[in-house]
């Protein structure tokens, strides 16, 4: 197979790639990437002759139509993703995660090839904080901010290119991710690299917000599932019960890298800042026999040595948000 991923230079791009090519070493991977501020081509190592990169963007339309021809799957990763950029100026963020995506399904009519986006939970918008409520794939969209927005907008296309044009397409909506090569303007690598430096660990409002994190690894194999079994036109909640409070997830980071959570200093909330997220996974599970393969505590270990071991990597990053 000729599969082209998209934001393969990202964080969860990166790890599918290795992922993919781990697990399917006779396949052709092409990464075509924009290499904006968030990718890292050092996200690759590990990649084999298999493997190429092509630096573009899936906004423009003349690129996309001239290298997206040949493919056997497209696995759409490429956005911008971070929603306090998003809150700043929402420009890349329409073009990118929008245009771009329309770019892409406009090939994809034409070719008829397979297509897979990634999606996101927070497209469902936000759950009350005292509440058993998860997202299931038949939640109403109601997103919040201009990241959610794109992406639940990108969504919409998807499925309305499906029910239109009946293209071979599938979506999945994934919880908060966290593992190696995630940028640290991201909580998790923010928070390890901050308290490697012992500085303070900014967090918003009182810190109670919960979200459900999931390692990027079990991502990268349940999008797998999809590819391989996913029925064409459906859509797939991805997430493996991590909830937590952004505030205890902190302190559990701070306690297992034996610093005091007098580092931790409460800023002024994050503007319309959704209070809960929750996946109900049993959908993907039953239908397509995913299970995730890692607890969250032995996640998050192998997340705070990577970053430790790969700090040179990372620490310039940190000084420049
Ligand atoms: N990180 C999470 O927790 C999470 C959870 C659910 C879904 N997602 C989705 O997964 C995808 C990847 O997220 P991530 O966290 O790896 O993001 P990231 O910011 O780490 O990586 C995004 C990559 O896309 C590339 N890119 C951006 N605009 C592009 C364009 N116009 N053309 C080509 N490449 C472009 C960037 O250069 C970067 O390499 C996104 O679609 C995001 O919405 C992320």
């Amino acid at each position: 197979m000729k599969v082209i991923v998209t934001g393969g230079a990202g964080f969860i791009g990166s790890n599918f790639i290795i992922y993919w090519l781990k697990n399917y070493p006779n396949d052709q991977v092409v990464n075509i990437d924009k290499l904006t501020y968030a990718a890292d081509l050092r996200n690759l190592k590990g990649t084999n002759k298999n493997y190429r990169f092509v630096k573009g963007d899936i906004s423009d339309k003349k690129f996309v139509e001239k290298n997206f021809n040949d493919a056997d799957i497209i696995v759409n990763f490429a956005a911008e993703s971070h929603v306090d950029n998003s809150i700043k100026n929402s420009e890349n963020f329409v073009k990118s995660n929008i245009v771009g995506v329309h770019n892409l399904l406009e090939v994809v009519r034409i070719n008829n090839t397979r297509f897979h986006q990634i999606s996101t939970d927070e497209v469902y918008g936000s759950l009350p904080l005292k509440s058993s409520k998860k997202f299931r794939e038949d939640s109403r969209y109601d997103p919040r901010n201009p990241y959610s927005a794109t992406k639940a907008s990108a969504d919409f296309l998807v499925r309305a290119y499906y029910n239109t044009y009946r293209i071979p397409a599938t979506i999945s909506n994934c919880s908060n991710n966290y593992g190696p090569n995630q940028h640290p303007e991201k909580l998790i690598p923010k928070t390890i690299l901050n308290a490697y430096l012992g500085n303070k660990i900014g967090i918003y409002g009182n810190g109670k917000q919960v979200r459900d994190w999931i390692y990027v690894e079990d991502h990268c194999s349940a999008i797998d599932k999809i590819i391989k079994k996913g029925k064409i036109g459906e859509t797939y909640l991805i997430g493996e019960n991590g909830e937590q409070t952004n505030i205890d997830l902190i302190k559990k980071i701070l306690k297992l890298m034996g610093k005091p959570n007098s580092l931790i200093e409460f800023t002024k909330d994050r503007p319309g800042h959704d209070q809960r997220y929750a996946i109900n996974a049993s959908k993907i599970k039953k239908q397509l026999g995913w299970k995730p393969g890692f607890t969250f505590n032995e996640g998050i270990a192998l997340t705070i040595t990577h970053y430790l071991e790969n700090k040179n990597k990372y620490l310039p990053k940190v000084a420049q948000r």
